[in-house]
């Protein structure tokens, strides 16, 4: 029998699209990306980039992330888990605001810069700004030698392969995963995160690859539901605390690949504006993984039903609420709040893709987008 391929199909190791092998290979990014970096049997992390500069961030006053796109959702989660962990203030900005907006800088702050190409002109320039006023820059990104690893202080490179889609996917999941390690370590350093804590986020980790393979089996049973979103012109995505940054990722792509209009929300802020645009025609994806707020997001959902919105829904495995009150749910494997994105926005990744496919989009290439921008 004859085998013939094209290159395209060959690079594309079977898969239709780029985007779908990308969303596909996260349970081996991710596992390479904390590879050597945590380490079970060790019950530590280590981050090279954090060992050399230990004082640095012990002694940060501020972190300012600055970041476009997907990687300014990347970090946002971020912040949270920073936050939580480290303690540190953190402020997130656009890096296209950020290096115009005549920002205040100290010399113990410390400007993380977070790009999967390494060559986005706004983040390099807010590199380069926070570098001229004293701070210490810290990157984050994925193509090895890019520019902003070569102009920043230290870093921590996302090693998750080229990534071609234009849509952001293993590279977002794997900057969550490094800033994860980051706000952890940290924290443990500083002693803001107990033994006990240490311990089991490091478990946890460990676990996500395989949790992620698991949502991935998924993938057909999104598809079938995706045929029914053809008709939408709108969507509206919700989520709370680390699901929040989730929300407005989910409607980026979605956006991004399939040109439907899509707005994230905080779950509670839905009452003070989104909720006028809920009909029967408006599907509302909601995350509703447990945490401390998932009866607040219940309710919210109720409200949903109420004006007839469609539900769509991401919620952790053996949930009944939430699933009784929608019209098709994902389940996702538990795991700690702080590590929650980077499994419900699998789902939302591959309900994107589905949706653009089944509406005849060009998905590894959509219109008037560019996988790396170097112009301002
Ligand atoms: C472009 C890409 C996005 C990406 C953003 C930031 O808009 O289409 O996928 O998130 O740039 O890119 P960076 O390489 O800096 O992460």
């Amino acid at each position: 029998q004859k085998l013939e391929m094209t290159l395209s199909q060959l690079e594309k190791g079977g898969y239709p699209h780029f985007m779908l092998k990308e969303i596909f290979e996260q349970p081996h990014t991710l596992s390479d990306c904390m590879r050597g970096r945590v380490n079970v049997e060790g019950n530590n992390i280590t981050l090279a980039g954090f060992i050399d500069n230990r004082e640095k961030f012990l002694n940060a006053r501020r972190i300012i992330i600055t970041a476009c796109g997907t990687s300014w959702h990347a970090a946002q989660i971020g912040m949270y888990a920073i936050e939580e962990y480290a303690r540190i203030p953190v402020e997130v900005e656009y890096s296209s605001e950020f290096r115009y907006r005549k920002p205040v800088i100290h010399k113990d702050d410390i400007v993380i810069a977070i790009s999967q190409s390494g060559e986005t002109a706004d983040t390099l320039a807010a590199v380069e700004l926070a570098k001229n006023a004293g701070a210490f820059i810290f990157g984050i990104c994925n193509v090895v030698g890019s520019s902003i690893p070569r102009n920043t202080h230290s870093g921590c490179y996302t090693h998750v392969g080229p990534e071609i889609g234009v849509a952001s996917t293993k590279a977002f999941t794997a900057q969550v995963a490094v800033l994860t390690m980051l706000a952890i370590l940290i924290g443990k350093e500083k002693r803001t995160v107990s033994r006990e804590e240490y311990l089991n986020l490091i478990r946890e980790l460990n676990l996500i690859p395989e949790k992620v393979a698991e949502i991935l089996k998924k993938s057909g049973q999104i598809e079938q539901y995706a045929k029914t979103f053809t008709y939408a012109g709108n969507c509206i995505y919700l989520g709370r605390g680390y699901n929040f940054p989730v929300a407005l990722e989910g409607a980026l792509k979605l956006k991004e690949i399939s040109y439907i209009h899509a707005e994230g929300y905080p779950a509670a802020e839905m009452k003070h504006g989104p909720i006028a645009l809920v009909s029967h025609e408006m599907p509302v994806i909601v995350i509703a993984t447990q945490s401390d707020t998932y009866e607040k997001v219940t309710s919210n959902i109720q409200e949903i039903k109420a004006r007839k919105g469609r539900i769509i829904s991401v919620v952790t495995e053996g949930d009944q609420v939430v699933r009784g009150l929608s019209d098709f749910s994902v389940e996702v494997p538990e795991t700690l709040p702080c590590l929650t994105p980077l499994l419900s926005v699998i789902p939302l990744q591959l309900l994107a893709y589905h949706i653009a496919v089944v509406k005849g989009c060009d998905v590894d290439q959509p219109r008037n987008l560019a996988k790396s921008v170097t112009v301002e």
